[in-house]
């Protein structure tokens, strides 16, 4: 059957446009909602915008439902009219969810159904000031006819929320499924379309998600919060550095301490190494998880090159502990610490972080923000920061106290000062 007819562009473009001089146009700075949930907020940019889409994507039952209804409690307790759709569930289902979450009073409606006209009709009676949709996957459109969950099904309807959004100033949230590959259903095909997009992650066997900015129209992006799931719903956890480091063996060869940015925010992270024999020569294994295994792979070349260690018989495996995902090349001496550590078997000196980037010839380069990543080891109790000696010139006149602050200019001096 041929498809009828999908929303078009025209259909997307309000009020009717019409070309106007630069100097002429007038704007209002948009006004945002916060969100009561202080983590979410500040993943956002600082609440939502007016008006805005966001899409927030994750595995099945990470906690996309848990997060959005808990912040539609949020919203409601505050006096905001509040819509949550589920196509998922049933009432009863989410009022389950709801009682664990303790949702009280306040104008929070809940509608559970699948047909996107009838959901629309709705949301244009009711005119709530948010509207949630659960999920983009599982709402079809009867202007198509192809089947719920395909890329022109998905489009149209975020096409259509976005217009609603748009055209009543509504603060609006799509829930979308992540497939196996990673990428939300309909590769990509929904991120160019909407303002904001997190992604929720975590590790089924760790209570704890972590909620990452992929793209944000109105505020910075990479800005990252940490959540722990619990039986009332998600708990933000206010020092993140601190949690992912609660279970950090001290003392250990190949453990590491790196502090890396996410966003505003610098964090501790623990990198880990483990080298040992292979049992499949000519072919050892190289596996990272949580760092770029690119740029892992150039750092091993330039450790063997030189520092003189052969990697040739021995499998690799690096890790960033907590399921943090760490691309900076800042972390790059805490990658070359935790592997020389593992080599010697002789441990980082406790209290020890690492700061800089490795260049291909061995020498160790300036990073940014390097007085918020001290600041964050010393408040964390760390004792000492290795760091490349460029910047060390430049944090002379801040007179940091509490902290040695110890300046290396090539890899083998690393080496010479940690072990
Ligand atoms: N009583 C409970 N105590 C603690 N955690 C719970 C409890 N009930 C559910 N959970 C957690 O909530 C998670 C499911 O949350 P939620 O339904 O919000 O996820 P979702 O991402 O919306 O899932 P789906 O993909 O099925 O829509 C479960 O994986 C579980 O970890
Ligand atoms: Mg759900």
């Amino acid at each position: 059957m041929e498809e009828i007819q999908e929303t078009t562009a025209e259909d997307m473009s309000f009020p009717p446009s019409e070309p106007m001089l630069y100097r002429d146009i007038q704007y209002s700075q948009k006004q945002r909602l916060t969100v009561k949930i202080r983590e979410l907020d500040r993943v956002l940019g600082g609440g939502i915008v007016l008006g805005s889409l966001v899409l927030i994507g994750g595995e099945p039952g990470i906690g996309k439902s848990t997060l959005l209804l808990q912040a539609s409690r949020d919203f409601s307790e505050e006096g905001k009219k509040v819509l949550y759709v589920s196509s998922e569930e049933s009432l009863e289902q989410m009022k389950m969810r709801g009682e664990r979450l303790g949702i009280d009073q306040g104008e929070l409606y809940l509608l559970a159904e699948t047909n996107l006209e009838k959901i629309m009709d709705h949301a244009a009676r009711l005119k709530p000031q948010v509207f949630i949709l659960d999920s983009v996957q599982t709402v079809f459109s009867s202007k198509l006819s192809s089947g719920t969950g395909t890329i022109s099904q998905v489009r149209e309807v975020t096409n259509q929320v976005f217009r609603f959004a748009k055209k009543n100033d509504i603060c609006s949230f799509l829930i979308g499924h992540i497939t196996k590959e990673g990428s939300l259903a309909g590769p990509k095909s929904l991120e160019h379309m909407v303002d904001v997009v997190l992604y929720f992650e975590g590790e089924r066997d760790h209570s704890h998600r972590i909620l990452r900015a992929f793209k944000n129209r109105f505020g910075p992006v990479s800005e990252i919060a940490v959540f722990n799931m619990e039986s009332t719903g998600l708990r933000a956890i206010s020092n993140p550095s601190a949690f992912f480091l609660k279970e950090r063996p001290e003392e250990e060869p190949g453990s590491v301490v790196t502090c890396t940015i996410k966003g505003s925010r610098p964090l501790l992270a623990e990198i880990q190494a483990l080298v040992s024999s292979t049992l499949f020569a000519g072919n050892p294994r190289r596996m990272t998880i949580g760092l770029d295994r690119y740029r892992t792979a150039m750092l091993l070349a330039v450790i063997e090159k030189k520092l003189g260690f052969g990697f040739g018989g021995q499998d690799i495996h690096m890790n960033v502990a907590g399921g943090l995902f760490i691309k900076e090349p800042a972390a790059d001496l805490g990658i070359l610490a935790a592997l020389v550590s593992c080599i010697k078997n002789k441990s980082v000196p406790s209290g020890f972080t690492m700061l800089g980037e490795i260049g291909l010839s061995g020498e160790v380069r300036s990073v940014n923000q390097t007085l918020a990543r001290i600041k964050e080891a010393r408040s964390l109790g760390f004792k000492s920061v290795v760091l490349p000696k460029g910047n060390l010139s430049e944090l002379k006149k801040e007179k940091i106290k509490g902290i040695d602050l110890i300046g290396v200019k090539s890899i083998r001096q690393v080496v010479e000062v940690l072990f």
